[in-house]
Parts: C-alpha cells; sequence; structure tokens
C-alpha cells in the first residue's frame, strides 16, 4: 500500500476527490466556515455524533463534500492510542465500499505520535491474508491501495519525521504478520531461511544461513535435540544489518523460530494445537524488523538470529529425561519436550557471544503462564539489566506495543535443579513464564539480556485468528532510539543511491 503525507486543512479537504474521507475530530472542536466543519458541528447539535474516542457517524453523498463516503471518527483528546482505536474502526466500516484509496483527516494539529497511529491502524485494519487462499479477484483482493494522511501541520518536519518512521514499521509488521499466518507446511525453517535471504538483498543487509552440519559443528546440543524428531531440517538464520562503523557493538535479536510446536513426546492436546504454527512469531518480528531496518536506515548495527525448527515426536525424536549437551557446556535434562522453545534459544544466546552485542534481546511465544499472567495486553519482558528495561518498556509505550517488566529473583531458579544435569528445563508451574527466563538468563551472562514472552500478544484466537505482527513496533522504536538522534541526522552512504527523501513510500 502507497501511504502518503499531505499538509491538510478541512477546506482543502472538502474539495478533495477521494472516494472515502475519515474525519477525525478531537474533544473541544472549533467548527470553521467549510462544509466538513458545517456538518460536524449539525451532527453534534443534533446528537448524532460525539468526539468522544470510538464514535462514528458515516455519511454519503453530503452536501458541498466531493468524498463520496465520509466517516465522522471521535479521537477524544486525541492521544495516539485514541487514533489508533478510531482509525481501525473507521476504515473497518468502510470494508464493504470499494474504495482504492481512502483520505484521514486530522481535524485539528494531531499530537505526537497520533500520526503513526493513523498509519498503523490502516494498514493493520486493511491487510488481508492471501497466501494460501483462492482469492476472487473482486470480492476478496485487497482493495485499499492508497491512504493519504492529511494533517494541518503535515508540512512540519517533525510530523515528516514520525511519518516516515511509521510507514517502515508498518512494512515490519506487515511482513512478520505474513509469515507467522502462514501455516506450518509453507513455512518450514528452510522458507524462513529463503525469506531471511530476500532480507538480505536490502541494502546494508546480509543473510547466512546453517544447517545442520554447521550447527553440529558448532556444539548446538540443545538446539539440535529439538529438531531430531523432526522430518524437516533445521536452520540457524544469521541477519546482519549494518547502519554503523564495522567495529560498533551490535544490538542482537534473537527469535524463537518453532515453525511448528506439536510438544513432542510431551503432545500437546488436540484443540487448538493449529495455532502452534504462531510458535515463530519471535523469529517473524525479527524478520519484520530487519524489513523495517532496511527501510529507515538507522545509525547503528543489529544482528539478528534464529533458531529454526519443527517440534515433532517420532522414533528419533527427544524423550522425557535425556540430557543434551548445550553450545555452552552446560547439560540440560530435558524433562518436558514441550518445552523447546528455550533449547533452542539457549543455544543461539550463546552463539551471540561472538558478536561482542552492547544488548540481547531475544523474542518468544515461550510459555502459556505468561498468557495467563499479562493477557493479549502486554508481552512479558524480563531483563538483567536495568537500563535496557527501561529503554525496551519505553519503546513500547511510544509504539503503542506495550509489555511488562517481570521479575527475575535468584530463588525462582530452585526448581531448575535436578540431581541428572546442570540444569532440568522445566520447574513447576507456578510462575512459569519467569523459571522460563530464570531457565535463558543462565546462557546470557556476557552481556546485558532481555527476554520478551509474546505468548499472548503475537496472535489473536477465536474469529479474529492471526498474527498482530506484534512486537515489531516496539523493537524498531528501541532501536531507533539506540542509533541517537544525532547520528541518524547524519548523511549516509547508501548501496541502494540516494533519491532524497521520499514523500510517498510503498507497502
Ligand atoms: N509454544 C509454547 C508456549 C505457548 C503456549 C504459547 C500457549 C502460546 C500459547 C511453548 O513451547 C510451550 O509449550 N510451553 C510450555 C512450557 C511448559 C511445558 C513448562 C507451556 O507453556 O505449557
Ligand atoms: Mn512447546
Ligand atoms: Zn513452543
Amino acid at each position: 500500500m502507497d501511504f502518503e503525507l499531505v499538509s491538510l486543512r478541512l477546506t482543502r479537504a472538502a474539495a478533495d476527490k477521494t472516494p472515502a474521507l475519515i474525519v477525525l475530530v478531537q474533544d473541544g472542536f472549533t467548527s470553521g466556515e467549510d462544509p466538513i466543519s458545517a456538518l460536524v458541528r449539525r451532527a453534534i447539535d443534533a446528537g448524532d455524533f460525539a468526539t468522544e474516542s470510538g464514535k462514528l457517524l458515516a455519511s454519503y453523498g453530503a452536501a458541498r463534500i466531493a468524498a463520496a463516503h465520509v466517516l465522522l471518527a471521535g479521537i477524544g483528546d486525541g492521544s495516539a492510542a485514541q487514533v489508533r482505536k478510531a482509525v481501525a474502526a473507521a476504515v473497518t466500516a468502510l470494508k464493504g465500499a470499494p474504495a482504492k484509496s481512502l483520505t484521514v483527516c486530522f481535524a485539528q494539529a494531531a499530537t505526537a505520535g497520533a500520526i503513526a497511529a493513523a498509519v498503523q491502524a490502516v494498514a493493520d485494519a486493511s491487510y488481508v491474508y492471501t497466501a494460501t487462499r483462492t482469492v476472487d479477484k473482486d470480492k476478496d483482493r485487497p482493495k485499499l491501495k492508497q491512504a493519504v494522511i492529511g494533517a494541518p501541520d503535515g508540512d512540519a518536519d517533525a510530523v515528516q519525521a514520525e511519518f516516515e518512521q511509521a510507514v517502515g514499521v508498518v512494512r515490519g509488521v506487515q511482513l512478520a504478520r505474513e509469515w507467522a499466518n502462514r501455516p506450518a507446511n509453507h513455512a518450514t525453517p528452510t522458507r524462513l531461511a529463503e525469506a531471511a535471504k530476500e532480507l538480505g538483498k536490502l541494502p546494508r543487509i546480509e543473510c547466512e544461513v546453517l544447517g545442520p552440519k554447521e550447527v553440529a559443528k558448532l556444539g548446538m546440543g540443545a538446539f539440535q535435540a529439538v529438531a531430531q524428531g523432526s522430518g524437516e531440517e533445521l536452520r540457524f538464520i544469521v541477519l546482519r544489518y549494518q547502519g554503523a562503523a564495522k567495529g560498533e557493538a551490535p544490538v542482537v535479536l534473537v527469535g524463537k523460530g518453532i515453525t511448528f510446536d506439536t510438544g513432542g513426546i510431551s503432545l500437546k492436546p488436540a484443540p487448538e494445537m493449529d495455532e502452534m504454527k504462531f510458535d515463530m512469531s519471535g523469529a517473524a518480528s525479527v524478520l519484520g524488523t530487519f524489513r523495517a531496518l532496511g527501510e529507515l536506515k538507522p545509525a547503528l548495527n543489529v544482528v539478528g538470529l534464529i533458531p529454526a525448527s519443527e517440534n515433532m515426536p517420532d522414533g528419533r525424536a527427544i524423550k522425557p529425561g535425556d540430557v543434551v549437551t548445550s553450545m555452552s557446556g552446560q547439560t540440560i535434562e530435558i524433562l518436558n519436550t514441550d518445552a523447546e522453545g528455550r533449547l533452542v534459544l539457549c543455544d543461539a544466546l550463546s552463539y551471540a557471544e561472538r558478536f561482542k552485542p552492547r544488548a540481547v534481546i531475544d523474542i518468544a511465544t515461550l510459555t502459556g503462564a505468561c498468557v495467563i499472567a499479562l493477557g493479549a495486553v502486554r508481552s512479558g519482558l524480563f531483563a538483567s539489566d536495568d537500563g535496557l528495561a527501561e529503554a525496551l518498556h519505553a519503546a513500547g509505550e511510544s509504539a503503542l506495543d506495550l509489555c511488562w517488566r517481570m521479575p527475575l529473583d535468584d530463588d525462582y531458579a530452585e526448581g531448575l535443579k535436578t540431581n541428572f544435569a546442570d540444569v532440568a528445563n522445566v520447574a513447576g508451574r507456578p510462575a512459569g513464564a519467569v523459571t522460563a527466563a530464570k531457565f535463558l538468563q543462565r546462557f546470557a551472562k556476557a552481556y546485558p539480556w532481555a527476554h520478551l514472552d509474546i505468548a499472548g500478544t503475537a496472535w489473536k484466537g477465536g474469529k479474529a485468528k492471526g498474527a498482530t505482527g506484534r512486537p515489531v513496533g516496539l523493537l524498531v522504536h528501541y532501536l531507533l532510539g539506540q542509533a541517537g538522534a544525532a547520528a541518524a541526522a547524519e548523511p549516509k552512504p547508501d548501496k541502494s543511491g540516494g533519491k532524497g527523501k521520499p514523500k510517498a513510500r510503498r507497502n
């Protein structure tokens, strides 16, 4: 989808020949002389519309307004969160309309973050999964091709910058949703690696893929153990984004890439097992983040690591009680083969050491316990470093991709003790999200480390079943913050050839 930012006041918006116009109206709206203001005023006076967030009023063929569809949407205090909700509702309400393009117009100057929220909401609400469906050209094809965001201060530098960043995030989120949504037979470890290789064609991004032989040579016994029950070969994906000097310490992102989690010999129950195709959502968020990096080109170095495999029951599969040796040398007793995420992640965390990273963040649909603790609202955040925790928390708030810090007291690790290995892969049921994080922490001692448990936030179940693309927004906001305002302002060499500062971008 094309996004465009224009400077637009209501007077001009009325004459805009867009097929669909969404007008965002904030509390304390003061009406001008233009036809849109007149419509808003009349609707408010008649009690048919209010600026309260969530209120929608649709009209068709309104007097002296060029757009056929006009949707008034209340955005309350105009905060980013309200704008996101209002735009999502408005775009969804327009879904039946054949419009190829729409304009979202702020009646008043937008508050910080509101432009980005509007862009994200349009993209989210208009995403259609088609990869494995027969597409009816007339009915199913995503119709919306272009979204214009109009704001009275649309030409201000800060608004422009916020807009361009949001379009970059959207591209990353869409890619993450797309890969997470694909079923396990269409998103195998091999296919994920191919998707990563595609990203390697973007400027400043390189991709290397390791197979079973290389992984064995590295001594990744825990990762291998998970993959050994599957007919699909494992892949270990290494992505590199170089936006700063070669010697600069990178941030490393590690994404859990279990393309299907049956539980293995500790088999999961049948109901909703299909949802375990989403168990590579952490990996998808790393791919999405790299997509955004390729677009936004911040001045820092980032490494992405994805251990990708299936977790299957088989004659060759790992059994409860098996002891394996991880890359770190620590032996692990696998008491439950369904606690496989931590097994693939621990070897990736050891591999991360070679980059001498400034921080390592792993992202994983790791525990059902995290879903119970935090639901679908906030991802679980665990960190060995307060500064890192604060930066990630703040990035989540600014991206509207929330997380919440959880504890890592050593007492939580008691249950991981065993007589037969250095550590067990499960403790009891209590505080399951925390004990999983305590397991990972043993392998992440060499650098500041954080872990995001996205089991509750990466996808939605039920009728709206599908991937959310979280936490790409959080990660991109964090990384842009790390790049630093001064460094980001410097012009940088660009493999693709400088093409200036485009206002609109293809999505
Ligand atoms: N992929 C699951 C976690 C999960 C469960 C995510 C439900 C989303 C919804 C993970 O591999 C898993 O199975 N974890 C176990 C750990 C347990 C065996 C200690 C769990 O949460 O039940
Ligand atoms: Mn599992
Ligand atoms: Zn899993």
